[in-house]
């Protein structure tokens, strides 16, 4: 063996490396620099060993634990099935009443309520349930229908004006234009009276005329003081609640030829479960009786 250089000043050896004057010491690597690369590799080859490591043909070695992170995700999940099927199973017997008054099954459906809501009935009553022109706001405590547990479940099951469904919730007010039962002196005139009487401002004299009017023609649906119907979804015309527009244009027009909302029915497209929790978490929205 060569013997190779030695440092002057610190009497080290040098690797015969140099660089314009400049030579490389061979000093030893530190001891726990060593030992910490020895121990990694060793970690290296239990862990090669233990777990799936080395990538034959068709699938890894499995290494003597035998783990798997698709068995390991397949098992939580069936730990999370396990546990809804137990309130699954709850709803499915229990009446919407006792599953109100179970507060951590009304809790789960109200939950589930949530998520079916947003898929199947946001796009018409808006993700917040606030709705818009047209489509019922379900926050309020101003039902068309009924807002108690069963009515709400039987909308959601039959829907409203939904003709394929035999059961559907059903009324049409009459074209009062259209059909010519009233004249336009007199569509103006009940118009006025029906801002009167939610108290907003209205023509005085036009109002007097139109509560005649009113009577014969509304008040069978609507009420005699505008309280509205539920038995025929007939909205209550004497609060602040406009399913169509609060100006003397937009009722005009509802009575000249009115909208008729459509909402279809969910009896056969959804299954028993998520309709009763559809219904918790309507009904809880803030407005249920
Ligand atoms: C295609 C649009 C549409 C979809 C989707 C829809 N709705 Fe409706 N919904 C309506 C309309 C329109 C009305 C009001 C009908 C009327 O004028 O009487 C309504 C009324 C209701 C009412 C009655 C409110 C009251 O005041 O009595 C409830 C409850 C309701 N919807 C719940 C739901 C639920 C729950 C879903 C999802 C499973 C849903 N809706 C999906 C359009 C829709
Ligand atoms: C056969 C029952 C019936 C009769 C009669 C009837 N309505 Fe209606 N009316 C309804 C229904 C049902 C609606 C709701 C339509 C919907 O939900 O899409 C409605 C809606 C309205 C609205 C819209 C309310 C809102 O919140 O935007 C007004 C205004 C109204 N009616 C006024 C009248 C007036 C005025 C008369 C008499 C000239 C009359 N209605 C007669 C059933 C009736």
């Amino acid at each position: 063996m060569v013997k190779r250089e030695l440092d002057e000043v610190s009497g080290t050896e040098t690797t015969g490396h140099e660089w314009d004057g400049i030579k490389e010491l061979d000093n030893p690597m530190p001891r726990w620099w060593l030992w910490a690369f020895i121990i990694s590799i060793v970690w290296g080859v239990i862990y090669m060993a233990a777990y799936p490591a080395w990538p034959l043909i068709t699938e890894a070695t499995k290494g003597f634990l035998g783990y798997s992170s698709r068995a390991e995700l397949a098992d939580t999940m069936n730990a999370v099935q396990v546990s809804r099927q137990k309130y699954i199973n709850s709803i499915n017997a229990l009446s919407l009443e006792e599953i109100r008054n179970d507060s951590e099954l009304a809790r789960f459906a109200y939950a589930g309520g949530k998520s079916a809501f947003a898929v199947n009935c946001s796009q018409c009553h808006g993700s917040g349930a606030a709705g818009s022109a047209g489509y019922p706001n379900l926050n309020d405590d101003n039902w068309l229908w009924g807002g108690s547990l069963t009515d709400i479940q039987t909308t959601i099951s039959h829907g409203i004006r939904f003709e394929q469904d035999d059961d559907t919730r059903f009324s049409e007010m009459p074209a009062f234009g259209g059909d010519e039962i009233l004249d336009r002196t007199q569509i103006g005139q009940v118009a006025d009276y029906v801002l009167s009487l939610s108290k907003r401002q209205h023509d005085f004299e036009n109002a007097t005329a139109g509560a005649k009017t009113y009577a014969d023609n509304c008040a069978a649906c609507h009420g005699d003081t505008g309280q509205g119907d539920r038995e025929q979804g007939a909205p209550q015309l004497s609060n602040v609640l406009w399913l169509y527009g609060n100006e003397k244009a937009d009722i005009i027009a509802q009575i000249s030829r009115p909208k008729h909302g459509v909402m279809p029915a969910w009896g056969e497209r959804l299954d028993a479960t998520t309709i009763k929790q559809l219904t918790i978490y309507v009904h809880a929205l803030g407005g249920g009786e």
